[in-house]
């Protein structure tokens, strides 16, 4: 059996936790792979909500193993109150339905207040951060300081010794450079030791030979992606992005396992787009059009509470992401939000003077200069939120999502009206048994 990645096909929040949650029901393990507490990923069940920022979208289904793999940056505060609050609503987490791999780095306080003062140096120029420390625990991992979960277990002596030598780099710089007081070892070790029993029995030595044991036993697995296409650090809008990989490849990369087991990749996008932070976003709409996707859509964010700015449907950034991942399938998101409008907007090529742009461009400096071009469908007035089943979409909402599918040349597969696991229609279904 090969592996599924689910993966955002725009800035992020495009729904991935939702149908996670849904194709969990079908797979034996989700694996999270990138990214950090930055991610907020919710899951509805019978109207109860979840928000989840670490731990993998499968875990609201008690038979799965959810693993947490190497390339993802594990902020321990966050997902021992994650662990917490799932067991208080009677979630029990027990050791062999949560691991977590000892090669993933530990994000530790230091990183968050380096990452929330430059963002507060940026002023302006600012990224718009989730302030959770991503950037400075990748940086730590690139230039190899970072200390990785296994250190964290290490004796007293080798882990101050580990944090000692990286807070004295980590000192220079918040307090010449802003202001702030020095952290000491010894409070992020003691800071440490509240938290470390608890997570000792999730750990993980070899996740990947784990999933390729799995996968060799023909077991179904699921990764995880976080935050979209869009914010990739590679080939996202650069700078105004996040510091992980956030394709579908990184998802090998960070498990340890070959690529050509990645053969269904699933493109999560929602009906419009959204953006939360800095910077270009081609399709936004500043007007009352907006407004009405943002509070149709309630678009605030579920890790930060901000707003999200709402446009249009980018179809060009739509088929660079089908491009950059290798999506073969697609999922629509939130087609019930765009009930009520008397047309549909669908952005499908760009001005950028006089000069027509189809394929996304990978300058972040062009794309801020884009004007969109607007192709309008006939819109809907129905809700669609208790529809089960494709058949019963209104004509108009039909013939919206053919017009994506075959202008992004891959199918949709999955469409959902709703926040709720029910609330999924299939066009084809994914793996059902
Ligand atoms: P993720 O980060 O990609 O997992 O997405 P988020 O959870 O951050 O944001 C998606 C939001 O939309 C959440 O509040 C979901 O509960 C909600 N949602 C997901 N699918 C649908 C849908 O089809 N319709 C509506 N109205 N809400 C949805
Ligand atoms: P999920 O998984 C939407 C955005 C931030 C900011 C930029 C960099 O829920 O889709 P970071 O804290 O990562 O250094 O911030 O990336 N961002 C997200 N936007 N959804 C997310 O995750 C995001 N994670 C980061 O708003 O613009
Ligand atoms: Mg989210």
């Amino acid at each position: 059996m090969s592996a599924t990645v689910v993966i955002g096909a725009q800035w992020g929040d495009e729904g991935k936790g939702k149908l996670v949650d849904v194709l969990a029901a079908n797979s034996d393990m989700v694996v999270r792979f990138q990214g950090g507490s930055n991610a907020g990923h919710t899951l509805v069940v019978n109207g109860k909500k979840t928000v989840l920022h670490l731990i993998p979208s499968g875990i609201l289904h008690t038979d799965k193993i959810c693993v947490i793999a190497a390339g993802v940056v594990v902020d321990i505060f966050g997902l021992t109150e994650e662990i917490r609050k799932l067991k208080e609503t009677k979630f029990d987490i027990t050791p062999n339905r949560l691991l977590i791999s000892d090669s993933a780095t530990a994000l530790l306080p230091y990183h968050k207040v380096l990452d929330q003062a430059r963002e507060r140096a940026l002023s302006e120029g600012k990224i718009g951060t989730t302030g959770k420390g991503i950037g400075p625990a990748y940086e730590d991992r690139a230039s190899r300081r970072a200390l990785i979960m296994s250190d964290l277990f290490d004796t007293e002596a080798n882990l101050m010794a580990k944090l000692e030598f990286v807070l004295k780099e980590k000192n220079v710089l918040l307090t010449k450079m802003y202001d702030l007081p020095e952290i000491k070892a010894k409070d992020i070790y003691d800071q440490i030791q509240t938290v470390i029993g608890d997570l000792k029995p999730y750990r993980a030595p070899d996740v990947s030979l784990l999933i390729s044991q799995k996968l060799k036993l023909g077991k179904r697995i699921l990764f995880e992606g976080a935050q979209g296409t869009l914010l990739d650090v590679h080939h996202g809008t650069y700078p105004f992005v996040t510091s992980s990989s956030t394709v579908a490849g990184s998802g090998s990369i960070s498990a340890g396992i070959g690529p050509h087991h990645l053969s269904k990749i699933i493109g999560v996008f929602k009906a419009y787009c959204t953006r939360v932070g800095s910077r270009p976003f081609p399709s936004e709409l500043l007007n009352e059009v907006g407004a009405k996707i943002q509070k149709d859509g309630n678009e605030f964010g579920s890790t930060t509470g901000r707003a999200r700015r709402c446009g249009w449907l980018d179809l060009v950034a739509l088929k660079y992401a089908i491009r950059l991942n290798g999506i073969n399938s697609l999922a629509m998101m939130k087609l019930d939000v765009l009930s009520g409008h008397d047309q549909i907007g669908i952005c499908v090529g760009y001005k950028l003077g006089e000069e027509t742009i189809t394929d996304f461009p990978p300058s972040t400096e062009i794309v801020s200069k884009l004007v969109p071009i607007i192709e309008y469908l006939p819109g809907w007035k129905d809700d669609l939120t208790d529809i089960k089943s494709v058949k019963e979409l209104p004509l108009n909402a039909i013939n919206f999502m053919n017009f994506v599918s075959q202008n992004a040349g891959c199918p949709i597969d999955v469409v959902s009206v709703g926040p709720d696991r029910d609330q999924t229609l299939w066009i084809k279904h994914l793996f059902k048994d």
